[in-house]
């Protein structure tokens, strides 16, 4: 009789240890899953290429120029959910003063995806006031430029939780006007 008894101890005892074991690689699953899945990441946004379309400048009579630039941006999702942000505008400066933009249509960067698109930049040296170094850059040959954006959004995760959350590009365009190519495109 006292062996029978120890014997259903011992059984319970090791039912005990199951759930408790159970409960344990619950807690495990659900801690790896808020960690991860239902982190809710910062998109990132950037250029990949840009090209020439048209480039004219010049030194005389006034030093200045013009030109198309098609920009691919990548926008990159690294959520379990997409990321859908609004129309909005990307800014182009040189020495901080604002010679043009590009229109960033809406999309939707799918979940643990990036979306590339390409977007036109109309540049021009006539919005700028005053002097500037621009005659030294034109004649130098190289015109660096800067492009801003902000994509404003929201990440959707499951159908249920949305979080507003903006990508931003800040770059840095080499422009030979000799050539008429791109040098260099940096993005921090
Ligand atoms: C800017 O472009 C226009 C036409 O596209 C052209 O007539 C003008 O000469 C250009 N300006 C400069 C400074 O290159
Ligand atoms: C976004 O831009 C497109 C194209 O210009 C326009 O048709 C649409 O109404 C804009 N959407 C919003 C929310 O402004
Ligand atoms: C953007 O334009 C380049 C050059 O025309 C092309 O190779 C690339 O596939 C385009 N990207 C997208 C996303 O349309
Ligand atoms: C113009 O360029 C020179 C040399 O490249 C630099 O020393 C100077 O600070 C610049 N001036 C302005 C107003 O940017
Ligand atoms: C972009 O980056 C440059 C330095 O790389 C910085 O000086 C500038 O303030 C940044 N612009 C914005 C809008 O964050």
């Amino acid at each position: 009789m006292l062996e029978a008894q120890k014997h259903r101890r011992m059984q319970n005892m090791k039912c005990y240890a199951y759930i408790a074991a159970f409960a344990v690689f619950q807690t495990i699953i659900i801690l790896v899953f808020a960690l991860t899945v239902l982190k809710i990441k910062t998109p990132s946004v950037k250029l990949t290429s840009v090209t020439v379309d048209r480039l004219n400048s010049a030194t005389t009579p006034s030093p200045s120029f013009n030109m198309t630039l098609t920009a691919e941006i990548a926008v990159k999702n690294k959520n379990f959910g997409h990321f859908k942000f609004d129309n909005s505008t990307a800014t182009v400066s040189y020495g901080g003063t604002a010679v043009g933009e590009a229109f960033v249509p809406m999309a939707r960067a799918k979940a643990r995806k990036t979306r590339r698109m390409n977007i036109t930049m109309e540049v021009t040296s006539e919005r700028l006031s005053g002097v500037t170094n621009l005659s030294n850059d034109l004649s130098s040959g190289t015109l660096t430029l800067n492009s801003y954006a902000k994509l404003s959004g929201k990440v959707h995760l499951m159908k249920i939780m949305k979080k507003r959350k903006s990508a931003e590009m800040n770059c840095t365009i080499a422009v030979n006007l000799g050539s008429k190519t791109i040098q260099k495109v940096e993005c921090e």
